[in-house]
């Protein structure tokens, strides 16, 4: 069975909700219908912005799937500035990033904390796109897959082998994000095997075959292609070069030569 790729723009803390709107006509007048039965695309702005995209998406029909980059693992409560994944359900937002770096290293997020949010966002009957990766420390020690390995088999811990199968997990050495560095595509290959051979050990063949992979560390239109060529690797998920509704397009139609 083949996986088809996903493409993801994190936006992280840029454009406010009129420039998502812009840049969301923007994107959608370059894409083309070919691009989508090629590729899964999906964009993440901050919680401030989706109510506007979503409707943009909706009333032009854009077939580019709503994504949030957080959220918390409880339905409702006391819990001051966060917003839960009924609430993100309910705008149709697809995709939720859990446990990315930037969360993990600024704003204190456990391998226990990721873990109930994948779970949560499951529950909501959205996808978890679940990050993991390498501080450059780790990996001029030689540590990379054992460090990966580790977060994922604690971010999946009690989630169903139908659930893995049907999920997404992002590969992003912390080294190459916004650095302009990007590791090499063996590099990527490497690590994003890995990955799925402890899907395999963790919850089965089936759910391993299944899952998408995608990787994420400055990717950019001229490396997309070559990043995508490996047999492991099933997407991108790209911060600043999703920003430009021109170079997040190129980099979508990287089969067409970037
Ligand atoms: P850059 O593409 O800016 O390196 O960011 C990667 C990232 O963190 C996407 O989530």
């Amino acid at each position: 069975m083949a996986r088809k790729p996903l493409i993801s723009g994190n936006w992280k803390m840029h454009h406010n909700h009129f420039e998502a709107i812009q840049t969301v006509q923007k994107l959608s007048y370059q894409l083309t219908g070919a691009d989508y039965d090629a590729v899964d695309v999906s964009i993440h702005p901050p919680f401030t912005d989706l109510r506007s995209v979503q409707t943009v998406l909706d009333a032009d029909e854009i077939p580019i799937a709503l994504g949030a980059q957080h959220c918390h693992w409880e339905d409702k409560g006391a819990f001051t500035g966060e917003v839960s994944p009924l609430m993100l359900a309910k705008l149709d937002v697809a995709y939720v990033i859990a446990g990315h770096s930037e969360r993990r290293d600024l704003f204190g997020e456990t391998d226990e904390m990721v873990n109930r949010k994948v779970k949560a966002i499951l529950a909501a009957g959205m996808t978890p796109i679940m990050c993991v990766g390498e501080h450059l420390d780790e990996r001029e020690a030689g540590v990379t897959e054992e460090r990966v390995s580790s977060q994922l088999r604690a971010g999946l811990a009690g989630v169903s082998p139908e659930q893995v199968g049907a999920m997404v997990i992002a590969y992003e050495p912390i080294w190459a994000i916004g650095t302009g560095r990007t590791a090499t595509p063996d590099d990527a290959q490497t690590v994003c095997a890995t990955l799925r051979k402890v899907v395999g050990e963790a919850v089965g063949a089936e759910a391993a075959e299944g899952v998408r992979i995608q990787y994420g560390g400055s990717v950019k239109p001229t490396n997309t292609a070559e990043l995508m060529a490996q047999d492991d690797v099933d997407g991108a998920l790209v911060g600043g070069a999703s920003l430009d509704p021109d170079n997040f397009s190129r980099i979508v139609q990287y089969r067409l030569g970037g």
